[in-house]
This record gives C-alpha cells, structure tokens and sequence, in this order.
C-alpha cells in the first residue's frame, strides 16, 4: 500500500519533506473554508477567555491535513502540541505520565484515537471531562481511588475511522470537524505554494495537471510534484513545462483523474465480476486481493466522492459514469438502485 503513488497514505519518502511543506498558521492553510472558519472563532474565543481551546476531533481520509490542523491550532494557541498516537500508548501509566506533564492550555494530540487500547481510552474520560486523573491504588479490598488534578489542556484526536470510536470518547469532544476532499482550485494553490518552497518553476498548465490527477490531496498533489521535479531534472532542464509534466505523469501511470491500476481493478472487477453490484466489502476485496480496511479507508472514498462508485445499503455499485470511463455501455437500469 504505501508504494502505491496515489495513496493517501504516508509513504517513507514523504516523511523528510512534509515537515518543510506543512502550513504552520491559519493564515498558510489553504482550502476546507468552512473548518478553518469555525476554528479561528473557537481559536479567538478561547484566547478571549483565556481558556483551552475545546476538545477537537479531525476525521477523513488520509493526507488530507488532520496532523497538519493540529500543529496549526498549536501555533494559534501560542502552546506546545505533545504528539502521541493510539497504537503507540501500551500501559495506562503512559498517557497519564503524559497527561500530568502538561502545561496550562498544551495540546496533547493523539493521532489514529480509535486504536487506543479500551482500558487506557477510560483515562482519557475524566482527563477530558474534569481535567482529572483517576488514579486506582492498591489492589482488592484496601484499593481507592485518588483524584490527580491536570492542567486545563486540549486533547486533539485524529483518525481515517471516526465509525470506530466508541460513543463515550467521540461525546466528549466538544469540536468535531470531518475533513473532505480538497477542491480542485485549493489542491492548485497548495501545489503553486510548494513548488515556491521546493524551488521548483512550473508552467500554470503543469501545474493544473498535477492538481487535477492529486485526488483532492495534498499529500499526493505534494508527492506528484516531487516526481515531476525529478523527472524534469533527469530528462529536461529542471523546469516543469506542461509536457515534461504530461510525459512525468504517464511514466507514472496516474491517469488524468488520479485513478492508478488499483482503482480501476476495483471498478473493473465490480463490472465484470458482479455486473455492477451491489458488491459487498468483503468479497470485494477478497476478489481484487486487498484488505477490507484499505477499500473502506483509502480507495473507497475518493471513488465515491468523484461519482464512480456507490455505496448503498446493499453494497457497492458502479455508477454509469465508472462504466463511461472504461467506454463500456452503462447497463439498462439506473445504477445507484433508487
Ligand atoms: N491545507 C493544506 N494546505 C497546504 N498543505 C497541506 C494542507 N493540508 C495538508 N497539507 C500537506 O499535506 C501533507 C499531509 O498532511 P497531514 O499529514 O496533515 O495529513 P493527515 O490528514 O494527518 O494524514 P494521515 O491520516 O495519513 O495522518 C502535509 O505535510 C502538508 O504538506
Ligand atoms: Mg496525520
């Protein structure tokens, strides 16, 4: 999975250049208006009262800006953002060491929240209700309860899965922000502003191309660049025109909608294999050998958010516009079932 190209997920070589490209203030980050909106008024009013800011859940698909988000609400707040993430946290006494160490109005931020051990996730109750510890001493019949004072803090929670938090958790999150593909026009301006910092010069046209095959994400529209950029230096004379940019993204195998081999097996499959659907989950990944989790997590959103894909109650439906986009004829019943 994370040798795909156009994967929101993480890959290895992203690591050493996403620090340099991550907007740092409000003001830097581009697109999702409307939660950027309501956070510089939570931002403004919690300095107001000079509180913490509220707990804040960030869902979405991955590379969309979640980790990115809460640095930013770090750097507005003038605090510091203690990262941790929810496979990461093994003992209880870990997240309460954490949590005891922060300083008045911190950010703890815990990334991939729904993996959080069910017994540590229990701390996190009165951490975030009363900003207090519960700590247990003692075992059987002499064991009590002491009550550990915190600092006021936020914790800032990220994940791909918010169906997987339990209720308790996701009710105590007083922020809750769902993170959706970029527009086409933002994911443009993100990779106008990062080809300013990488030193990169590309042609408006080159640069459209490469916005237009990211998916609606940045992580990928700033990984695409890169590939251009190499591209662009080995073949041509380091500048990306629209043709070294073209000629990049065909040797890449991204087609003109972002969809690489994978997305059109999925299509594909559903089409040939299963007349079109409904499809479930299951058997669709078992027959396009790819977890269950990668579908729902990864591929599935960004084909169902550009119109290709359905997912109905009954399972998964290739829209007429996947079976256009192969030039196969759209079968003679409407395709999303009602
Ligand atoms: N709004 C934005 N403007 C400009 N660049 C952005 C924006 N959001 C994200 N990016 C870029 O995309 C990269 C990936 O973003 P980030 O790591 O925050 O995604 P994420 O949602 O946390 O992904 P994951 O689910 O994999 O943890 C960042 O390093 C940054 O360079
Ligand atoms: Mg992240």
């Amino acid at each position: 999975m994370s040798n795909r190209l156009v994967t929101g997920g993480r890959a290895d070589d992203d690591v050493q250049y996403e620090a340099g490209l991550r907007p740092r203030s409000l003001a830097e980050y581009i697109g999702q208006d409307r939660i950027r909106d309501n956070l510089s008024v939570s931002i403004a009013a919690a300095r107001g009262r000079d509180e913490a800011v509220d707990h804040v859940l960030l869902y979405g698909p991955p590379g969309l800006g979640k980790t990115t988000l809460a640095y930013v609400i770090g750097h507005e707040m003038g605090v510091a953002v203690r990262a941790t993430a929810g496979p990461v946290i093994e003992k209880s006494g870990d997240l309460a060491a954490m949590l005891t160490n922060l300083q008045r109005h911190e950010i703890l931020f815990i990334d991939e929240i729904h993996r959080l051990p069910p017994t540590i996730e229990e701390i996190l109750y009165p951490a975030m209700e009363d900003y207090e510890l519960d700590i247990v001493i003692g075992q059987g019949p002499g064991a009590r309860s002491v009550k550990v004072p915190l600092q006021q803090f936020t914790l800032i929670g990220a994940t791909t899965r918010a169906g997987l938090l339990t209720s308790p958790l996701r009710a105590r999150f007083g922020i809750v922000h769902r993170l959706d593909f970029y527009e086409e026009r933002d994911i443009d301006e993100i990779v106008r502003r990062s080809a300013g910092i990488l030193g990169v010069t590309i042609d408006e046209e080159a640069r459209h191309d490469v916005a237009r095959r990211s998916r609606g994400t940045p992580r990928i529209a700033n990984r695409l660049l890169r590939r251009v950029r190499d591209y662009a230096q080995v073949r041509a004379d380091g500048h990306v025109t629209a043709g070294v940019a073209r000629a990049a993204l065909e040797l890449l195998e991204v087609d003109d909608r972002g969809f690489d081999e994978v997305d059109r097996k999925l299509l594909r499959t559903i089409i040939d294999k299963f007349s079109g659907g409904p499809v479930g989950v299951n058997s669709l990944a078992a027959a396009i050998h790819e977890e269950k989790d990668a579908i729902e997590d990864i591929y599935e959103p960004f084909l169902i958010q550009a119109g290709f894909l359905d997912r109905t109650p009954r399972g998964r439906v290739a829209t007429a516009r996947a079976y256009e986009y192969f030039g196969l004829p759209a079968p003679g019943r409407d395709s999303r079932l009602w």
